[in-house]
């Protein structure tokens, strides 16, 4: 735990100080846990009561569709029923993760679809 914690600082250090657009690249579990995900969610995707399992997801997105929603999730919640119904079971609701980029986004949801 202690170990993971300290990769994800130093991994945080180096995209911090790298600066001219040399960001380091992280994968998809671990930009997972730098924005926090796993917070609403838990470290394996098995749901909290701030944020629902994410498990199967393959039946209901695709990885093009998955990264627009971490964008602009109220979009794609106004458009899926099934998704507003799960919004009203929560307390609160995802946020639009903008500091991330297009290939970060796909990044997470290549991770989130393998998760099962
Ligand atoms: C503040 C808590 C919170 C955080 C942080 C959060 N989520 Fe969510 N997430 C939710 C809630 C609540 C829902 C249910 C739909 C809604 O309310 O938007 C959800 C729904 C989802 C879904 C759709 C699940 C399904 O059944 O189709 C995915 C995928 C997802 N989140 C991924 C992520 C990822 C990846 C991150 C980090 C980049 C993240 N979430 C951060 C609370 C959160």
């Amino acid at each position: 735990m202690l170990a993971r914690a300290f990769a994800v600082l130093t991994l945080l250090a180096t995209a911090a100080c790298g600066g001219g657009g040399n960001r380091a690249e992280l994968d998809g579990a671990t930009l997972y846990e730098l924005h926090g995900c796993a917070t609403c969610h838990g470290d394996g995707g098995e749901g909290r009561s701030l944020g629902p399992p994410l498990a199967d997801l393959g039946r209901h997105w695709d990885r093009e569709n998955l990264a627009r929603y971490l964008l602009d999730p109220e979009a794609v919640i106004a458009e899926d029923p099934r998704l507003s119904a799960l919004d009203a079971e929560y307390p609160s609701e995802m946020r639009p993760f903008r500091n991330t980029t297009p290939e970060e986004r796909l990044r997470i949801a290549d991770f989130l679809l393998a998760l099962d």
